[in-house]
């Protein structure tokens, strides 16, 4: 990543502080982006109930930073989600999972009522797919699963040595132009073996912010 890069993921997770209200749980994504609002969010962390993490990783940072963490099923449903994505089309559709914390990621985003995106401008595309979409699959699938991305015009690469913190693997699929992300993301919902796929379509952010700036 270059200096602006690091800024605006910087400026956007900053940026993201505005939308946490007093008493707040706070639901927490993943990625160097959502580091920078983990950060932020620890100078209020007197004001909030806590955080709902999607990741050990973003749960090391938050612990570190004596943010409490507390547990999806008492938490109850959450009024804000924060976290990055890899992709982000104009109607706010996302590609997310570079970081392999999908399955996480989308559960707390389908947990809570506002989902707060924050990117760089680099994220940015008007068309998913450049970005190979994150798989995550259980394990003795992966052949099976595999050849039906295939017959799907995608071109399966499963991420080697990456073991998700569900135990899984994740495969990437190159060479998709997704011209309507809900309907690929409904279909592939429906093959066994798939655990979750890395498209936000059927339930895209809400509010993405670019750097500091609101999207429109
Ligand atoms: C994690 O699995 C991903 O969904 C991240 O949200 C994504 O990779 C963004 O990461 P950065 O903020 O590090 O670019």
């Amino acid at each position: 990543a270059n200096d602006g890069t690091v800024n605006q993921k910087r400026q956007a997770g900053e940026a993201a502080i505005r939308y946490v209200e007093d008493g707040a749980i706070v639901g927490v994504g993943t990625g160097s982006t959502v580091a920078y609002f983990i950060d932020a969010l620890a100078d209020l962390k007197h004001r909030i109930q806590g955080a709902v993490s999607s990741s050990e990783q973003s749960t090391a940072q938050l612990k570190r930073l004596g943010i409490p963490v507390l547990d999806l099923n008492s938490a109850g449903p959450l009024t804000i989600y924060i976290d990055g994505a890899d992709e982000c089309d104009p109607c706010k559709r996302l590609i997310k999972g570079g970081g392999a914390a999908l399955t996480r990621e989308k559960i707390v985003a389908a947990a809570s009522e506002k989902f707060v995106c924050i990117i760089d401008s680099s994220k940015q595309v008007d068309l998913l797919g450049k970005f190979p979409v994150p798989i995550e699959v259980i394990p003795m699938a992966r052949s099976l699963v595999g050849r039906e991305i295939v017959k799907r015009g995608g071109q399966p690469v499963w991420r080697d040595g990456v073991v998700t913190d569900n135990g899984n693997w994740i495969i990437d699929v190159h060479g998709w132009r997704i011209a309507d992300p809900a309907a690929l993301e409904s279909e592939l919902n429906q093959l066994p073996g798939i655990v979750t796929v890395g498209l936000f379509a059927r339930r895209p952010a809400d509010v993405v912010l670019i750097g500091g700036q609101l999207m429109a």
